[in-house]
């Protein structure tokens, strides 16, 4: 696997995986899990060639945030990643992708507007911003992200086809812990009771997903989910609602395909989550 730092050696490892064939990227911010490595996995499945990028993007972290505190384990996550069969990783750095003088935003209206987008003012601007510029630098012919993060691949999504940028977007599964727990690098945080507690996220979500296909009303499902949480110890709840899969707005009645999505605090430690109904 070739590390690559600057555009211009990223440009040439590039050129030179375009060479063998299609090319697929898989756009992370690194201290790796087996969610990451999924995507890695399904971007070699549908791609002679996988690029994968570590960037922890400053610009999606609202102030007073995590970012001087995000996990960074790049040795770690390189190891991984060539295990994997990953070609080329680029781990560019901040002045790389946001040179001085960097006055550009992608802001993404409508589907980006609620939810994470209201909880964390200006994180959709960022992600689109830097996925938009990841994009653009390696031009791949196929893209992999988590469903997850479900409004982000939304965001993406549609922010893909408005800039009609040539790439197809896979959108992959959830990946858990045995307990049900979604992967995610912010797990870390996690102390061993928090940790305990924090399986209640996905089983409230699934709890509410029988009762939503089992016909109970809508408000009082969401109800009895946020009490779950409530119970387990999450202190702040700043979502828990049934979307329309599509457009990630809030639905009162069961139609179509629907989400439920989450974000909670457990401790300092902000939790996501969604399940398909
Ligand atoms: P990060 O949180 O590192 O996630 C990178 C990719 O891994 C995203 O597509 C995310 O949805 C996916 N992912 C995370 N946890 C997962 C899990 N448990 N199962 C399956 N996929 C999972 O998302 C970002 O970074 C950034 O916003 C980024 C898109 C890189 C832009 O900076």
């Amino acid at each position: 696997m070739q590390i690559v730092r600057t555009s211009e050696e990223l440009a040439s490892g590039v050129a030179i995986l375009k060479g063998a064939g299609t090319l697929a990227l898989v756009p992370t911010m690194g201290a790796l899990h087996a969610g990451h490595m999924a995507l890695i996995a399904e971007a070699k499945r549908r791609s002679a060639r996988v690029a994968a990028t570590i960037f922890v993007n400053p610009t999606q972290f609202a102030a007073g945030e995590d970012l001087a505190r995000y996990p960074r384990r790049e040795e770690q996550d390189a190891r991984m990643l060539e295990q994997a069969g990953c070609d080329l990783l680029w781990m560019p750095s901040v002045e790389d992708i946001y040179p001085q003088g960097f006055a550009t935003k992608v802001h993404v209206s409508g589907v980006s507007e609620r939810w994470e987008g209201e909880a964390r003012p200006g994180h959709f601007d960022g992600v689109a911003t830097v996925v938009a510029k990841l994009l653009l630098a390696v031009k791949p012919d196929v893209t992999v992200f988590g469903e997850k993060d479900f409004q982000q691949l939304a965001v993406i999504r549609r922010m893909v086809r408005d800039l009609s940028i040539p790439v197809e977007i896979v959108g992959l599964p959830t990946v858990r812990e045995p307990d049900g727990l979604a992967l995610s690098s912010r797990n870390a945080y996690l102390s061993e009771d928090e940790r305990r507690r924090a399986v209640a996220l996905s089983q409230a979500l699934n709890a509410a997903g029988d009762a939503i296909r089992a016909g109970t009303p809508v408000t009082s499902v969401l109800q009895e989910a946020k009490q779950r949480l409530v119970d387990a110890g999450f202190l702040q709840i700043d979502y828990l609602a049934l979307v329309d899969a599509a457009t990630l707005e809030p639905l009162e009645q069961a139609r179509g395909e629907m989400r439920i999505i989450a974000a909670a605090k457990l401790g300092l430690t902000r939790l996501i989550d969604n399940i398909a109904v």
